[in-house]
């Protein structure tokens, strides 16, 4: 019997802070949870019949070491980097070292926040970045790593 073929796998990761959505800066960030958006994240995933491994962290270094590891096994990475964003050439250097497509997503728009937020020293290290939408951020970076990979 043929085997059926594995689904594409990709890894969500979330930076620091963002352990405290739903209670966080409620008026910029929501009111749903990490849980929550987890939960969207997988039902989407289901839909769209592709695996998701969702990860938080608060540390640099932990962020860095899953995307070191997801390079076995991940089609590609969306990620908020939280406050990284702005200034971290260590998570810079880990996204361009490990050639997995990445996707920058954010729930904010941070071209619209403060002047400190318009800066991203990890959007030219990926394949695109997505603001602005909320939880819909990280699904438009997942419908944009598949389609990527289709082609
Ligand atoms: C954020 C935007 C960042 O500037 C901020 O530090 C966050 C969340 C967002 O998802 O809008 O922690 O990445």
């Amino acid at each position: 019997m043929a085997k059926k073929a594995s689904p594409a796998r990709y890894l969500v990761l979330h930076g620091p802070n963002l352990n405290l959505l739903g209670m966080r800066e409620t008026e910029i960030y929501g009111t749903m949870t990490l849980a929550q958006l987890n939960r969207e994240l997988q039902a989407f995933a289901k839909t769209a019949k592709i695996a998701i491994r969702a990860r938080q962290s608060n540390h640099e270094g932990e962020l860095i070491d899953w995307l070191h590891e997801c390079r076995t096994w991940a089609s590609g990475v969306v990620f908020n980097p939280g406050a990284y964003t702005h200034y971290s050439y260590a998570l810079r250097d880990a996204v361009a070292a490990i050639q997995v497509p990445t996707v920058e997503v954010h729930l904010s728009d941070i071209s619209k926040r403060e002047d400190f937020r318009r800066v991203s020293v990890i959007k030219a290290v990926c394949v695109d970045q997505i603001g602005g939408l909320g939880a819909d951020s990280y699904v438009e970076g997942l419908k944009l790593l598949m389609k990527r990979r289709k082609k």
